[in-house]
């Protein structure tokens, strides 16, 4: 079908010892002509329904011999194969044109294998050829929530909270590029020497970022935070023991009766998650706006307008920051303006609108304390420029933050709410605030699991109170608190 289809021997079976080498002369990725040519209209992914998870574990027993014999045979079908012909076939049809390709290869080079090595060798020669190659068996599994890429041969994982290596690796780092053109490829952006830094998505949602040679020392660095297709609701943190029924209950109160809420955390504490959650208590018939660098929440009411950072083009402009959304919301008749995370000027536009009748906003920041998330705060707006006082800003902070509900990813990898505090108001230079939950380290088990409590502080009438009040809810409310401290 492709007209070069004539196996030549002329690739004998590779020594063991030869390591993963790129196959074309020119040191460049064969794979990348393919890439390039079809930037514009990408290979699809290989339907992952498909296959069934391989786990990472599994690619940590192949061995060089198995590395050896692959890029023997990814060879051959490269000399065999019309890789520009083959982009215009659809996915289905593609993969089973190297299918049959590479078992005449295998047949004719007498490679020994099992049934199962065999299989193993397909799939992984397709997801070469057709999707994101040795990343493939990581996108296909659900319990990955982060897959760290630095360099060929160094692929982490991270499940359960846990970072752990695996044995998944690339031909070389000309492949491990070719996977990031092609993710960033499909929309529309290119990262090369001169753009080394770039932010995209994949087709599933997942957020990805890829930094490049000369500015990453050890070959191109791709993070992805994995989409999760069901996202966490309160419940399941309440499962999952990072907050206690009854405080999800008093989160709950807190995103019904519209207090603005400032979610602070470190990165990966579960943030967006936890912002996730509490847009589950906004009324079906607010109008929501939320802005985003890279969409990751999902809200379920009707009437909600999602925004989306861009960064600058080629030629460096046409950038659209947060602050721009933001200003921008603020002539859309927002009810709520939701932040995925506020990290610049933007903060000033952001408290404006909370303190101007945009209740129930709210934001994600990254700090270690709500302390420090408020002071954080001040200093990005004492960056933007505005020549405010430092009380002035303070006192906008202290009229427009009602709580800030604190994040923590602990050192055995799970995740708890650590805190929920009220920013209740000023007090001379000073932002008061008051705990009503926290999180208490008492110590470790055998397996090194952090042991600790959420505890209440004991108050029984937060400041939300009157808020709540207003919207029918202090009666739970009341009861929520009560069973805390008993
Ligand atoms: N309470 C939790 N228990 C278990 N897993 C969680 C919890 N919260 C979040 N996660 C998982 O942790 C991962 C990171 O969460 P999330 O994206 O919310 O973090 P983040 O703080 O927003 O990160 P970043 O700083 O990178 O934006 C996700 O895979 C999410 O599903
Ligand atoms: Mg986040």
């Amino acid at each position: 079908m492709f007209g070069k289809r004539v196996v030549t021997d002329k690739v004998s079976p590779a020594p063991v010892a030869a390591a993963p080498k790129a196959p074309s002369e020119n040191g460049e990725d064969v794979v990348s002509s393919n890439s390039q040519k079809s930037a514009t209209t990408p290979p699809a992914k290989i339907a992952q329904s498909k296959k069934k998870p391989v786990i990472a574990e599994e690619n940590t027993k192949r061995s060089e011999e198995y590395y050896a014999i692959k890029t023997t045979i990814f060879n051959a079908l490269i000399d065999t194969i019309d890789l520009s012909q083959l982009a215009q076939l659809d996915t289905t049809s593609a993969a089973e044109e190297i299918r049959d390709i590479v078992t005449e290869i295998i047949s004719i080079k007498n490679v020994v294998m099992s049934i199962a090595e065999q299989e193993g060798l397909l799939q992984d020669i397709c997801d070469d050829v057709l999707g994101f190659g040795p990343l493939e068996p990581l996108l296909a599994r659900d319990d990955i929530s982060d897959i760290m890429v630095n360099g060929a041969d160094a692929v982490f994982i991270e499940v359960n909270g846990k970072v752990e290596k695996t044995g998944v690796r690339f031909r070389d780092n000309g492949q491990l590029m070719n996977i990031c053109q092609r993710i960033v490829s499909q929309v529309g952006r290119r990262v090369d020497e001169s753009s080394p830094i770039c932010d995209a998505r994949l087709m599933d949602g997942s957020r990805v970022n890829v930094i490049a040679p000369p500015l990453s020392l050890d070959g191109p660095t791709l993070t992805i935070r994995k989409f999760k297709k069901d996202k966490l609701t309160l419940d399941d943190l309440v499962k999952f023991n990072s907050i206690t029924p009854e405080g999800a209950k008093v989160l709950g109160i807190i995103g019904a009766s519209r207090c603005n809420v400032l979610i602070s955390g470190g990165t990966g504490s579960g943030k967006t998650t936890l912002l996730n959650c509490m847009t589950a208590y906004i009324e079906p018939d607010e109008r929501v706006i939320t802005c985003e660098d890279a969409a990751e929440l999902q809200l379920q009411q009707p009437h909600v307008v999602r925004l989306e950072t861009r960064p600058p083009n080629l030629e460096g402009t046409g950038m659209i920051t947060m602050t721009d959304l933001v200003k921008n919301c603020l002539r859309m008749r927002p009810e709520r303006i939701i932040v995925g995370e506020v990290r610049g000027h933007e903060a000033f536009d952001l408290l404006q609108a909370m303190n101007t009748g945009h209740d129930g906003s709210m934001g994600t920041i990254h700090a270690n304390s709500p302390r420090e998330s408020l002071s954080r705060l001040e200093s990005m707006i004492t960056m933007g420029g505005f020549g405010l006082p430092s009380r002035t800003i303070r006192e906008m902070i202290a009229g427009s933050i009602d709580v800030v509900i604190q994040a923590a990813r602990l050192r055995d990898g799970s995740r708890k709410i650590t805190h929920v505090t009220e920013v209740l108001g000023m007090e001379g230079e000073v932002i008061i605030t008051q705990d009503i939950f926290l999180y208490e380290i008492k110590g470790e088990d055998e397996n090194g699991n952090i042991v600790g409590q959420h505890n209440s502080t004991g108050i029984a009438r937060p400041n939300f109170w009157d808020r709540a009040r207003y919207y029918g809810l202090e009666g739970e409310l009341a009861l929520a608190l009560d069973a805390a401290e008993a």
